[in-house]
């Protein structure tokens, strides 16, 4: 399959903390190590994260030299006028123009969202035709997508989340021909293999069988995860040995190959670049 135009990917899940800023930049910046031209856009604007987490990689790239690919990167703010319809409509225009503007520019372009509903993300959401939704690895965070009954592992209700996803599959559908590629993705597995984890991945999957979506291989937990935000770097970039403590651990190399599953998994359509990848000065 070949893509025409850049291939829009969100990373949503209407829960804080579940990984999906950290799994953005993760992907992004995979994708740029790979060769490819890759935009990232905020519609965060409460917590900023990605936009901080690539600023911090900014402030590095200019204090160390250290040379590591950028993607462009755009923060959409949220419209905090009095009428709820213009504000709609002011942040309707704005991510339209974001959107038109970087699907000639760029191969990737990989949004991150906000752990809440809101209007941005709803956009988000249907413009995207591949949707990342990372869950953190225990019983509890899966009521982000669906009530479950613990005994048997089955899903009982869906979320107002699932629900709205579904319904922008299907706006997509009815207005382009196309659905959104959901993929489920389990964060910070605990390392110990407990029965709580062989539990959630159960539940993970029946769950995409009842909500249409694929499940991809985990994340593991991994503190390496900690010190890559303040300098705004990712486990694909060459990091010195003051960041690692010393040489690469295996955990490092672990993670690489996790995310790289991951990028696998997602099955993304080959894009015609031929462009040069874009280094920062
Ligand atoms: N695989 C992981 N192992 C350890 N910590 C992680 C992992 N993934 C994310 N984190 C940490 O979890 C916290 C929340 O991640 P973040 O990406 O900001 O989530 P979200 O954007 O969903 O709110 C951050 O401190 C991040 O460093
Ligand atoms: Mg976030």
């Amino acid at each position: 399959m070949v893509q025409n135009g850049a291939r829009i990917i969100a990373v949503g899940n209407e829960k804080g903390g579940s990984g999906k800023s950290t799994t953005a930049l993760h992907l992004a910046v995979y994708l740029l190590h790979q060769g490819h031209r890759v935009a990232t856009i905020d519609v965060d604007s409460r917590q900023q994260t990605l936009t901080r987490y690539v600023r911090n990689r900014r402030t590095t790239v200019e204090s160390t030299g250290r040379q590591v690919p950028m993607p462009k990167h755009v923060h959409l703010p949220t419209a905090w006028g009095d009428s709820i319809r213009e504000n709609q409509k002011a942040e309707q225009d704005i991510f339209n123009r974001a959107i038109d503007g970087l699907r000639g520019e760029v191969d990737y372009i990989v949004i991150d969202t906000p752990g809440f509903d809101g209007n941005l993300a709803r956009l988000a959401h249907g413009a995207a035709d591949t949707l990342i939704t990372p869950i953190n690895d225990s019983m509890i965070d899966l009521d982000v997508l669906a009530k479950i009954d613990l005994a048997s592992g089955e899903p009982i209700e869906t979320s107002p989340y699932s629900r709205n996803v579904q319904k922008a599959r299907t706006e997509r559908m009815a207005a382009t021909g196309r659905g959104i590629d959901w993929v489920l993705v389990r964060n910070r597995i605990s390392n110990l293999g407990s029965r709580n984890a062989s539990q959630v991945q159960d539940a993970v999957e029946k769950l995409a069988a009842r909500l249409g979506c694929r499940v991809a291989d985990g994340i593991a937990e991994r503190v390496i995860f900690r010190s890559l935000f303040p300098i705004g770097m990712t486990v694909f970039d060459p990091l010195e040995a003051d960041v690692l403590g010393g040489a690469p651990s295996m955990s490092h190399v672990n993670a690489r190959q996790e995310y790289r599953s991951l990028v696998a998994a997602l099955q993304l359509p080959r894009v015609t670049s031929t462009e040069p990848m874009r280094l920062s000065a």
